[in-house]
């Protein structure tokens, strides 16, 4: 690209890798590569990087609006405030009206190899669905509610509607490139909106097993340096279990028009309501 030296290698079985090394200003042919390559592929892997906080902005910028650091966490890290429990498989903000559309993770301290953050692609879940399948679900909505505990699914057909929720089409034009998108996760989504119980399960688990395949997952063990832009509608994300993993420190930059804490002001620190959900308040925004 522009005469730097600019690689592209498919990932499997989704994804793509760049072996570029990202400096400024980025050569206006390369913004819209990466672009294109992204509303393509979802994914977006760059190794042996080293990005400043606000050299990461200016990447996240070329995709949209980066959401401001005010009230939003910029690192994770398995010993800071938000935990090092595993994450089972979710889209962040996806109980609000407005989902982080993009999330960017920088390595900038880790042990090599330790640690992964896995992917899910409800693009090509939604695409390769057994046309009878497709067929039930026109129409068809689904509940997804914010989760208490977020290491494995305790969110059920019988959880309450008056916590927060959204109810969407189970499958939902993505709402940049309009394909759809198979949008419910195991973390998240309690059932089928109108279905009982067992009209609801059913179908849902059937879906998950789609979604989940383990021949459809991507899994990224992190190194120093590795960066990983992901659409945050098409692609779910779980991690393993950080206990113990030290230092574990990744750099996140999200596109987004609102925060967690915009969204629900109800659990900022300070109200009363925050005790209800104990420590579990803090990490209902984590990668
Ligand atoms: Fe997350």
């Amino acid at each position: 690209m522009n005469g730097k030296s600019w690689v592209e290698r498919p990932i499997e079985p989704f994804g793509m890798e760049i072996e570029a090394r990202l400096e400024w200003p980025l050569a206006e042919d390369v913004q819209q590569r990466m672009i294109a390559l992204f509303d393509e592929h979802k994914l977006l892997v760059f190794r042996n990087q080293k990005l400043n906080e606000a050299d990461q902005v200016r990447v996240l910028e070329n995709f949209g609006s980066v959401l401001s650091s005010h009230g939003e966490y910029r690192e994770i890290s398995s010993d800071g405030a938000l935990g090092a429990g595993p994450l089972t498989w979710h889209s962040d903000l996806a109980f609000t009206e407005e989902p982080y559309k993009i999330i960017s993770l920088h390595a900038v301290e880790v042990n090599d190899g330790q640690s992964w953050t896995q992917f899910a692609n409800g693009a090509i879940a939604a695409r390769d669905l057994p046309g009878e399948l497709i067929e039930r679900l026109e129409g068809l909505q689904a509940v997804t509610s914010i989760a208490s505990i977020q290491s494995h699914r305790v969110v059920g057909y019988d959880t309450p509607s008056d916590i927060p929720h959204q109810v969407r089409p189970i499958l939902m034009p993505h709402p940049r490139t309009g394909e759809p998108i198979l949008y419910i996760s195991w973390m998240q989504t309690c059932r089928i909106e109108g279905m009982g119980r067992e009209e609801s399960d059913a179908p849902l688990q059937q879906l998950f097993d789609e979604l989940y395949r383990q021949d459809r997952i991507y899994r990224h063990e992190w190194n120093n340096g590795d960066f990983v832009i992901w659409d945050n509608i098409a692609l779910q994300h779980s991690r393993c279990d950080l206990e113990g993993m030290l230092p574990r420190r990744l750099q996140r930059i999200v596109i987004a028009d609102k925060s967690f804490f915009d969204l629900l002001p109800q659990f900022k620190v300070g109200d009363e309501k925050i005790s209800a959900w104990g420590s579990g308040a803090k990490e209902l925004t984590l990668n």
